[in-house]
């Protein structure tokens, strides 16, 4: 026993040795290389991708009326390949009578007859899957067209519908009775009263856009199931989530037990009828309406816990202030909300004006209050906002596009900022935009008017822009499409597009842009840097000159950056090529100019 023991001990020991040697040798070898790469975590396929916001009537018409159409999209869904976007999600494309260009939905179960079928729907949803593009669809939950079966059986009061919509007597006008008062002094989104009265019912319905949206009540609960039930249809048809329109709005303040709405307090800005002239306070942003809107998220969840298949995704329009948008994404408690609200900021936030520190600041107050774990967005235009490059200038869409494309979350692209469209001219004659028809006249329109932003997509220099074969479209080409049009910047070696595909590639390649850190910093008033960085992926840096005149900026004001970096992408006017060396020091930029620049791990 004694000899076994001692047998056994030498050989204990030996092994120990052994193993401390061995141990040590892979350590030493280990520690002579970069620490292993930190484990990556798996995206949900929206968590970086790129969404392309499509306006139907303006993207692709295939039956030459001059009105874009889905045929028109689906025609073209190897654009959204080529172009390296994940999802494209449609401004409207339900019946409608067109006073809001599809805002205004008539029934929200069918298609509008000048965009198509049922059937070319389902041929879209499907071949954009065979693509793997998903198809985001546009929910107006706020209203319905007085045209509506919904707005005409309330109207009339038919049994189930009376409260369907939000109707009130005329405030009573103490000096004088029969004088028909509107219920309150607020005031619609496209100007004049949100109230409107109703011969048939003699009573005042609200609308808090044009005068043919009647909004829902979403204190009746017999709306909000007809909602769910029109988000479950259409998702049952493949759609893969929804952009929600005009949230802020679902609720106003409720009348006092007499009946009586409150009126708001004057602004002390704007003119009576103009939206801006009252406060809102109760007409926007009530407290009520997040619950509807974690509702809509549950719904969401549960269509996946029942059918499976991929996360089908909330996404809310909402122009609020920055407390009450994040609270879009969940209260932080015990509710989720909205995949994300749309992040606004450098639409109402920043212009052709703004210095490098107005970028960073907008940038890192988005990331300041975003709850922790969310997913961020960027949006730069939509068909509501004067188009990117008119807001900016147009020797700022490269540095624009790659920073959307650079910044953490998901990139949202307008049509057209692709390829640095501009706004459109559209006469007064030609404006068919019911703000600009209801708020402007000859000599003011264009401060209202969002026809600019919607005038048909550029494909090539052909009839309409290649947009329809028809001369004549709905809204007028804007005139610069022989330059600035999609097959020209293709055949171009360098050009707005090319730029955005090859960030979208570099998006798509780079573990660092998906998954990494971020850093802003103005180095000067005028040159801004991102630096997206992680552990011991490739770090890469975009400078961009935002102003007016050359500037030259020091990089070792970035602490992160330790060695010199190469040029991997550049605005299209840049003299620096691919693959140029930057050294750590001074770098001067042209106006406008931007560089993508890549270098060594932090
Ligand atoms: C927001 C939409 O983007 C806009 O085009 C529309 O006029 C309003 N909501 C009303 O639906
Ligand atoms: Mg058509």
């Amino acid at each position: 026993m004694n000899k076994f023991w001692k047998v056994l001990g030498v050989t204990v020991g030996a092994l120990v040795v052994i193993g401390v040697v061995v141990g040590s040798i892979t350590w030493a070898v280990l520690a002579s290389r970069s620490p292993p790469p930190p484990e990556i975590q798996d995206l949900d396929w929206w968590e970086h991708t790129i969404i392309y916001q499509i306006y139907p009537r303006s993207f692709k018409d295939s039956d030459g009326d001059g009105i874009g159409d889905l045929k028109g999209i689906t025609s073209k869904l190897d654009h959204f390949v080529e172009t390296g976007v994940g999802a494209i999600w449609m401004s409207p494309i339900f019946v409608s009578p067109m006073v809001d260009f599809g805002y205004d939905i008539s029934d929200f179960y069918n298609i509008q007859p000048e965009y198509g079928t049922m059937a070319d729907f389902e041929e879209l949803v499907v071949k954009a899957h065979q693509l793997g593009i998903k198809v985001l669809l546009d929910f107006v939950p706020n209203h319905a067209s007085t045209d509506s079966e919904y707005f005409k059986l309330s109207e009339a009061r038919a049994p189930g519908y009376e409260d369907y919509f939000v109707w009130a007597d005329p405030r009573p006008d103490p000096t004088n009775a029969s004088n028909r008062l509107v219920p309150s002094n607020w005031i619609s989104q496209f100007g004049g009263s949100v109230w409107e009265w109703s011969e048939l019912r003699q009573q005042y319905y609200l609308h808090q856009f044009a005068i043919e949206q009647a909004d829902f009540n979403f204190r009746e609960a017999a709306v909000k199931k007809e909602m769910l039930d029109i988000m479950t249809f259409w998702m049952e048809k493949g759609a893969d989530g929804y952009r929600l329109d005009a949230i802020p709005h679902l609720f106003e303040t409720a009348p006092d037990a007499d009946g009586i709405y409150p009126d708001e307090p004057l602004s002390g800005s704007s003119s009576p009828g103009q939206p801006g002239y009252t406060t809102q306070i109760h007409v926007r942003d009530l407290i009520e309406l997040y619950d509807v809107v974690y509702e809509w998220r549950d719904l969401s969840d549960e269509f996946k816990e029942k059918h499976g298949g991929d996360t089908k995704i909330m996404l809310a329009e909402a122009y609020a202030n920055i407390t009450m948008t994040m609270l879009y994404y969940g209260n932080e408690r015990d509710r989720i909300g909205a995949h994300f609200p749309f992040n606004f900021d450098f639409i109402t936030n920043l212009w052709a004006g703004s210095t490098a520190r107005d970028f960073a600041y907008t940038i890192q107050r988005w990331m300041t209050y975003i709850p922790h774990g969310k997913v961020a967005n960027w949006v730069f235009g939509n068909h509501d906002q004067k188009r990117m490059p008119s807001r900016f200038r147009d020797n700022m869409v490269d540095g624009l596009n790659s920073l959307n494309l650079m910044l953490p979350g998901v990139s949202v692209t307008y049509q057209g900022e692709e390829i640095g469209m501009q706004d459109g001219f559209v006469s007064w004659e030609d404006t068919v935009d019911v703000n600009a028809c209801n708020r402007g006249n000859e000599s003011n329109y264009l401060e209202f008017s969002r026809d600019p932003a919607r005038t048909p997509y550029h494909w090539d220099d052909s009839v309409s822009a290649g947009f329809s074969t028809n001369a004549t479209t709905w809204l007028p080409v804007s005139e610069d499409y022989t330059t600035i049009n999609l097959q020209a910047q293709k055949e171009a070696a360098r050009s707005h597009y090319k730029v955005y595909q090859s960030m979208t590639a570099l998006r798509r390649s780079e573990t660092t842009l998906s998954h990494g850190q971020h850093h802003v910093q103005a180095l000067t008033q005028d040159t801004l840097a991102l630096v997206r960085y992680l552990a011991t992926y490739d770090t890469f840096v975009l400078l961009f000159n935002v102003g007016t005149a050359v500037d030259t900026a020091d990089l070792t004001a970035i602490d992160l950056l330790s060695g010199p970096l190469t040029v991997c992408e550049r605005s299209v006017h840049s003299s620096r090529a691919s693959g140029d060396t930057i050294e750590l020091g001074e770098v001067t930029l042209q106006p406008g100019e931007a560089l993508v620049l890549r270098g060594p791990p932090v």
